[in-house]
């Protein structure tokens, strides 16, 4: 069977001053049309790695990733990434931020009317379009994203890649996009794969979530499918039993990653000090 995204058994080995380091081994995952995945893991385990090489942005070492089932080996406008820092063009209006996007994808299909339309429609999706003519130092960092987000959406990618997409903006912001991502989500039915290190955020926005074991050699330890009906109401969900399980098995294994080896070894030196016959 094929599937959408097919992560097949990569590594990726990073070539450094001190030598080679292998930041990833045998990462295997594969997503669904219309899936929403997080990714999920201690810092520097290797997350915007595998983000970056289903971006195109960096090249594995070994293993392929197959985005319907084409090869990917190099950055594509199939694919649209939303960074952290939002990363717009600090000369370019709001409006013209998402034009340069709409222009370099749809400039053999779309004439300049319908651009224009699609660049409203985009800024409506988020929000946006009473800042069209700001410039980005004029607005705040929360509308910023929202603007690095339309402007991803605009290039109507077969897959969205956001990279820790809310990290940098205080709790109410963060949570009006987060419910402004599950709304698009819905009525688009886009592909979406976010990096987060929110484990509600993960719970609440995903259909699953994807947690990495720690590096060197990071690969994927544990998926937890979140079953929850959509759409989804953050306050409801707070009571909510199954949302507290999925939670809970996220945080045991993040913390299960933290615990140190030796209470571990001395647990196993326990179990066979009291079974000799099983040392
Ligand atoms: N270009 C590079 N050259 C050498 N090592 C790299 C390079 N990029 C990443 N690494 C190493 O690979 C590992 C994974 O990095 P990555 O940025 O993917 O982690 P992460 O899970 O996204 O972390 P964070 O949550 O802090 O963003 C780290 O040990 C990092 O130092
Ligand atoms: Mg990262």
């Amino acid at each position: 069977m094929q599937h959408f995204l097919d992560i097949s058994q990569i590594s990726k080995t990073f070539n450094t001053a001190t030598g080679t380091y292998e930041a990833l081994q045998n990462v295997d995952l594969k997503i669904q049309q219309g899936e929403f995945v997080s990714l999920i893991g201690h810092s520097g385990c290797g997350k915007s790695t595998v983000l970056n090489l289903i971006a195109g942005l960096l090249d594995v070492t070994t293993g392929g990733i197959f985005l319907d089932g084409k090869q990917i080996d190099e950055p594509g406008p199939d694919r649209a990434v939303v960074f952290q820092n939002h990363a717009l063009m600090p000369w370019l209006s709001v409006y013209d931020n998402i034009g340069l996007a709409v222009r370099a994808v749809f400039k053999k299909t779309k004439n300049r009317a319908e651009m224009d339309a699609w660049i409203m429609h985009n800024l409506e999706l988020v929000n946006m379009t009473h800042a069209k003519n700001k410039m980005p130092n004029e607005i705040s960092g929360g509308m910023k994203q929202r603007v690095g987000i339309a402007r991803a959406l605009a290039m109507q990618p077969k897959l969205l890649l956001m990279d820790e997409p809310f990290g940098a903006l205080d709790a109410l912001t963060r949570a009006q996009l987060q419910d402004s991502t599950m709304e698009i989500h819905r009525e688009l039915g886009n592909t979406v794969i976010m990096i987060t290190h929110d484990v509600d955020e993960a719970v609440l926005l995903s259909d699953r979530i994807v947690m990495m074991s720690n590096g060197p050699a990071a690969t994927v330890g544990q998926v937890v499918d979140v079953n929850l009906p959509r759409p989804r109401n953050r306050l409801a969900l707070a009571e909510d039993a199954q949302f507290n399980h999925c939670r809970r098995l996220v945080l045991d294994f993040l913390y299960a990653a933290h615990t140190p080896a030796e209470p571990q070894n001395s647990e196993v030196a326990d179990l066979k000090a009291s079974r000799p016959e099983a040392a």
